[in-house]
């Protein structure tokens, strides 16, 4: 980060390797100031799901359903989520934990810019250093170039597996997008049976889904 950027939002001393409890690093989270996203929302979503999951879903940052509600994907993208998820035989308080890149609202739903992406990483990281998962789903680009490359374009990349130390991850269509263009939806489909797959082969052999 530049000095100018930490002069302006200032928290050089923002370290969080100190905790390893979700619940205190959401606490610690909560009091984020490290870009100007949180002085335009009403708070930070940290994220929700079963703290013990090993599948963890990414997806951009709050919109302005999880900014009132305070919970990741809880509006139209997060209820297609769901079902997609229940397609699958997930539930999002068993089998995975949901997060998003950045964890305040920007305004108007813009993609959050690389100065905000970068001032957040540190609360993903501790995040996922704490979680642990075996396999990340990446729900669009702004996932896929946080966490994977910072070139990455989705509709070249989704659906092929990239592994790094031991964590499996899976870039596929934000929900979003399969909201706005429908005949996503068979490809995505594709990468979440896939995600099936690996759930069965690294977490749990028994895995019931419904339709795979
Ligand atoms: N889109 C996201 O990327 N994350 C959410 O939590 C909701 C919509």
């Amino acid at each position: 980060m530049l000095w100018s950027q930490q002069s302006l939002f200032g928290d050089p001393g923002w370290d969080l390797t100190h905790i390893n409890d979700l619940a205190a690093l959401e606490e610690k989270v909560k009091t984020c100031r490290r870009c100007g996203l949180r002085s335009g929302c009403r708070g930070v979503v940290f994220g929700e799901g079963n703290p013990r999951a090993k599948l963890v879903l990414c997806g951009e940052g709050p919109g302005e359903d999880e900014d009132r509600l305070g919970r990741p994907f809880v509006g139209r993208a997060g209820q297609l989520l769901d079902k997609i998820l229940a397609a699958c035989g997930f539930e999002r308080f068993t089998h995975v934990y949901i997060l998003n890149a950045v964890k305040c609202r920007p305004p108007g739903n813009r993609i959050p810019t690389e100065e905000e992406r970068a001032a957040c990483r540190p609360n993903l990281e501790a995040q996922l250093r704490i979680l642990r998962p075996r396999i990340i789903v990446l729900l669009g680009a702004t996932a896929l170039q946080v966490l994977l490359d910072p070139r990455g374009r989705i509709s070249r990349d989704r659906g092929r597996w990239v592994e790094r130390d031991g964590v499996w991850y899976m870039p596929t269509y934000h929900p979003a997008a399969l909201l706005r263009n429908p005949n996503l939806k068979r490809e995505a489909w594709e990468d979440f049976k896939q995600v099936v797959a690996k759930y069965r082969e690294l977490i749990d052999p028994g895995h019931v889904a419904p339709y795979c």
